[in-house]
């Protein structure tokens, strides 16, 4: 009301004056831009809340993405190709004091993330019989280590590391395939999808790359049509199919995996990595889906976070529409750009 009082008389003012007028408009344009940029407030304040990794912080979430991030420099390090030498002197003896750390804490052992530290600390301790520490170092690292590792305890088989790497081979016209198939399905039939179908492609979607391996990616999968439903409604891209959904995922990265703010962006790389692995492996399952698009303001984003039940530490990358594609269902040809125009080869 008080924005038409004030801005009706400008307009009219400047009506005859082109000039001036095209300045009100340039005007008029730059403030709803930086209206906008006001979004980016609250990425930061959520940025300050969530994103920094602190020794007093004994929480499971930053506990176990610190310890993936430190003892993973050192798994790299062992498949390292080429001449041998010491490595790791930080990384190792920051996995031993997040080690303690995790047992002060009281958190299972027998949990991936630490029968992956302790598996890696024990391959690194191996490797220090052939590239052992300097001298006025070894002592801390071996103590360091001894206090973590029973090395007379053989690695599980299947828990080991480093592994060999295998080559796949064969299936090249099977990926082009899945890649052509898959298309964005916007007309659903009214089966239900089997949630077991959609954990088991969550569970090869897992296997996405990740930075250091921390997989901050949360799945929430909803089947109450009328959650889905007030949750839709919060999207402004389901129109026309939307109703039709019996499964609806949202996508989420756990702001708390990464240490500081330099890493604002990798919640969206690596959720956004397995949302892709994830769609495929529907796919290959003979599910549909359709990413919906999460460019919200914070207030909506907020609403969806109270709809669906998620934590504020989480980072709503997408919805997902899931479900069979209906008979005949049609997709937009949708045609990709050439190659060429997206490609340049620095070879020189
Ligand atoms: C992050 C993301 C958000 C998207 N959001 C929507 C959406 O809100 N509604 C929709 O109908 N399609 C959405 N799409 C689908 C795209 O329109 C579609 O991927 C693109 O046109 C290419 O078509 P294809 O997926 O069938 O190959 C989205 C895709 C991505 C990757």
């Amino acid at each position: 009301m008080l924005k038409k009082l004030l801005v009706a008389p400008v307009n009219l003012l400047v009506k005859p004056f082109p000039r001036a007028k095209r300045r009100l408009d340039e005007f008029k344009v730059n403030i709803r831009r930086w209206h906008k940029l006001r979004y980016f407030i609250g990425d930061i304040t959520q940025a300050k809340r969530f994103m920094f990794w602190a020794e007093h912080d004994a929480s499971y979430a930053k506990l176990s993405a610190e310890l993936i991030f430190q003892y993973h420099k050192l798994e790299k390090g062992l498949c390292i190709s080429g001449p041998k030498r010491f490595f790791g002197r930080d990384p190792v003896l920051a996995t031993c004091k997040l080690v303690a750390r995790w047992h002060r804490a009281g958190f299972s052992t027998n949990d991936p993330v630490y029968i992956g530290a302790i598996e890696t600390l024990r391959a690194y301790r191996n490797r220090l019989d052939e590239t052992p520490p300097p001298s006025h170092e070894a002592a801390s690292i071996f103590t360091a280590l001894d206090a973590c590792i029973d090395t007379s305890m053989p690695s599980a088989p299947d828990s080991s590391t480093p592994v060999p790497y295998r080559p796949t081979d064969g299936t090249t016209e099977i990926f082009d395939q899945l890649c052509k198939d898959r298309r964005s399905v916007r007309s659903y039939s009214d089966v239900v999808v089997p949630l077991d179908l959609v954990q088991d492609a969550i569970a090869a979607a897992q296997l996405s790359p990740s930075a250091c391996n921390r997989q901050p990616w949360l799945v929430h999968i909803y089947r109450d049509p009328k959650q889905i439903a007030r949750l839709l409604e919060l999207q402004n891209g389901n129109t026309g199919f939307g109703h039709q959904l019996s499964t609806l995922i949202v996508i989420c990265a756990d702001s708390r995996y990464f240490f500081d703010a330099s890493e604002r962006n990798q919640p969206y790389i690596d959720s956004g990595l397995f949302s892709m692995s994830l769609i495929l492996a529907l796919q290959a399952r003979g599910i549909a889906s359709c990413c919906l698009n999460w460019c919200v303001a914070p207030d909506l984003d907020q609403r969806a976070h109270q709809q669906g039940n998620i934590a504020d530490h989480e980072k709503i990358i997408m919805y997902l529409a899931v479900g069979y594609a209906s008979a005949n269902a049609l997709v937009p040809r949708s045609p990709r750009r050439t190659p060429q125009s997206m490609t340049t080869i620095h070879d020189n």
